[in-house]
């Protein structure tokens, strides 16, 4: 439209050359204009030409807008056909909102006490607006209060009057508030909250706003209906960021902190068992460990504090979803579980009749492990628990004769050697007493004890035990305190050989698993175990109330990194500045961990955690627990 018009005022400044031939090439504005031709129609055009004046930025936008308004716009497409704003609430279209603002807020509030409106079973669109303000006004404005209130409890005095206590709340109140501010510990917000309820009729509508006032009011939050301003209320609560109502209340940080809306994780599943209960939001805590990316779990908590108790309820609990579990038992406090539950009680004593031989193969050929390998490893591990520290030339001695051990069996690294009967302690003793080396001799006098001693009746004979029960415990209690580290790395040793032969979902607890890490080769063999139990569908719970030995190791450290669940109960305070490096404790958890109660404790599940409680039913309870004074009294189950 420029152009030509450009063009056009270009012909009116050559007049002559219109309606006459002309001999020069001709332009396409000549062309243009020929079939205006005559001299006669000149004017006319010019008349056209000066009509077209040049059009202005405004004039062109304005036609634009006016072009576009006869367009449909996205916004025509999704608007509602009717907008009814009424003194108490907005219809749009089919639906009812009412709008509340908060008045007045309580006096102590507690983290997350806005919790019962923001998990409101009804959906509610709330918003909160938070505006930081500067501290030298409100400084200033405190101050000025300050004196008032001092001005009328002085007047009083002078009267002879009873001191207002109200006024006298307050002014501690603003003079605590004014050291904060001016030290600079605290800033100054102001908060406005905001919440608008939908509804399908009037009717529903009244009927929430009902049930919101009144939860509202059991928090001492008063809610006042955003009468005549229902519009603005409606726009205030959408996720747009105005706040058109500006109905605030200040705050200081630590108040505006406990508004945080998300402090707790929900860890409610549909699978799994019943651990507890949420103590933030009072939700069951129900969770199945083997959906994490390892099964793994570690318990610490100081002497008393419901590790077992926990423990025995999650055995309980897990049998009835057709998982199997083996526990290491030092305490003997399994004994009543397994026998209601109806498992195998396995009592490592003197003269039990249960055997088991550590040399003992699974027999099972995996791609690229070396069975005899890792069993000699293992073996070794073993070795160097009963025998204490071993110089390096009587570290290689003792490889070789184990070596030599199941050579003289016919066992070889080929893995159908391996199905043949395994040698027993008895034959290493042999093997170590027939080598020409003087260190040999002295390696076979501290096995001795196994060979001919109070142990060769469970360790150096041929298992006989086959791991058969849903349940199986081992019960270490009569066995004296030095030899249990032993035990327990071979009764971990079988279970993990057995284990091997046929993968299912499996639980294997290790209580007072401080035992295993006293010793460095236990503690690694623990860890081994940990790390591998993934692949073959175990689940390996470590309990300790040593906390401070296991963390100072590399392998304790190692196990819980590899542990995916880990549930801290009641600690001392020795312990809790360790704890809290190590699990990132904040020190509000820090705080909850040292006071809490029994059964008491922090869940962390993965990414999420939160604190439990855990509870038994009567009659677990009476299977469960370990108290002398329960024991003594209860007629048992
Ligand atoms: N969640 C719970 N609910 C009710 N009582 C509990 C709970 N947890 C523990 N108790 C009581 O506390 C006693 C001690 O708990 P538990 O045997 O589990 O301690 P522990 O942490 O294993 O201690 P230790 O390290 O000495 O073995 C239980 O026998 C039981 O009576
Ligand atoms: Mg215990």
């Amino acid at each position: 439209m420029i152009s030509l018009f450009g063009k056009k005022k270009q012909t009116i400044q050559q007049p002559a050359a219109i309606g006459q031939p002309s001999s020069t090439p001709t332009t396409q504005t000549q062309l243009q204009q020929q079939p205006v031709g005559q001299a006669a129609q000149r004017p006319a055009i010019q008349q056209v030409v000066r009509q077209q004046a040049p059009i202005s930025q405004t004039q062109m936008y304005q036609t634009k807008q006016k072009f576009a308004k006869g367009l449909t716009s996205i916004r025509d497409i999704i608007a509602p056909s009717l907008v009814e704003v009424d003194f108490d609430n907005i219809r749009i279209n089919n639906n009812y909102y009412r709008t509340l603002f908060v008045a007045g807020y309580p006096r102590y509030v507690n983290a997350n006490w806005l919790h019962p409106l923001l998990s409101f079973d009804k959906s509610l669109f709330s918003s909160m607006y938070i505006y930081p303000t500067e501290s030298k006004v409100i400084l200033e404005d405190l101050k000025r209060k300050i004196a008032e209130m001092e001005a009328t409890i002085q007047v009083d005095m002078k009267r002879g009057k009873v001191i207002d206590p109200s006024v006298q709340v307050a002014l501690d109140d603003a003079l605590a508030l004014q050291s904060q501010l001016a030290k600079g510990a605290e800033r100054f917000y102001q908060f406005s909250l905001y919440i608008s309820i939908p509804a399908d009729s009037i009717e529903e509508l009244n009927r929430i706003s009902k049930e919101v006032e009144s939860t509202l009011g059991s928090l001492l939050i008063v809610p006042k209906h955003a009468t005549l301003s229902q519009e603005d209320g409606f726009k205030s609560t959408l996720p747009l960021g105005f706040d058109k109502l500006d109905v605030t209340r200040n705050m200081d940080t630590t108040s505006l902190a406990t508004t945080f809306p998300f402090t707790t994780a929900s860890l409610t599943a549909n699978s799994g068992i019943l651990y507890g209960i949420n103590e933030h939001d009072g939700s069951l805590v129900i969770f199945d460990r083997f959906v994490l990316e390892n099964a793994n779990s570690v318990i610490f908590g100081k002497s008393g504090s419901g590790k077992s108790f926990m423990v025995k309820l999650e055995v309980m609990r897990t049998l009835m979803f057709g998982a199997e579990v083996f526990v290491i038992d030092p305490e003997g406090e399994y004994r009543d579980i397994t026998r209601v539950l109806g498992g195998d009680h396995i009592n490592f004593s003197f003269n039990s009749p249960v055997k088991i031989n550590p040399f003992d193969l699974s027999g099972i050929i995996e791609e690229g492990e070396n069975e005899l390998g890792l069993k000699i490893l293992s073996l070794h591990g073993l070795m160097r628990v009963i025998m204490g520290d071993l110089t390096p030339g009587e570290d290689a001695l003792l490889d070789r004769a184990l070596v030599l051990t199941y050579k003289q069996k016919g066992i070889t690294p080929d893995p159908d050697s391996q199905k043949r009967e395994p040698p027993l302690i008895e034959d290493l003793y042999k093997v170590l007493m027939g080598m020409e080396e003087e260190n040999a001799i002295r390696l076979a006098e501290r096995l001795e004890k196994f060979v001919k001693g109070s142990l060769a009746g469970i360790f150096n004979q041929k298992s006989n035990l086959s791991l058969k029960n849903p349940l199986t415990v081992f019960d270490i209690k009569e066995l004296e305190a030095e030899l249990r580290p032993v035990a327990i790395f071979i009764i971990l040793d079988f279970i993990w050989t057995k284990i091997k032969r046929d993968v299912k979902k499996r639980l294997m607890i290790v209580d007072e698993a401080w035992y295993l890490m006293k010793h460095p080769d236990s503690a690694t063999f623990l860890y081994g175990i940990a790390k591998r139990a993934r692949k073959y569908y175990l689940g390996v719970t470590t309990i300790t109330q040593d906390v401070e030995d296991f963390l100072s190791t590399d392998h304790g450290k190692a196990i819980i990194t590899n542990s995916s669940l880990q549930i801290l109960l009641k600690q001392s305070p020795a312990a809790i500045d360790k704890l809290a490096e190590v699990f990132y404790l904040s020190s509000g958890e820090k705080h909850f961990l040292l006071s809490a109660g029994v059964g008491e404790g922090l869940f962390f599940a993965g990414a999420s955690h939160a604190a439990v409680q855990f509870i038994a039913s009567q009659q677990e309870y009476q299977l469960a627990t370990s108290k002398p004074s329960d024991v003594v009294t209860e007629n048992k189950v």
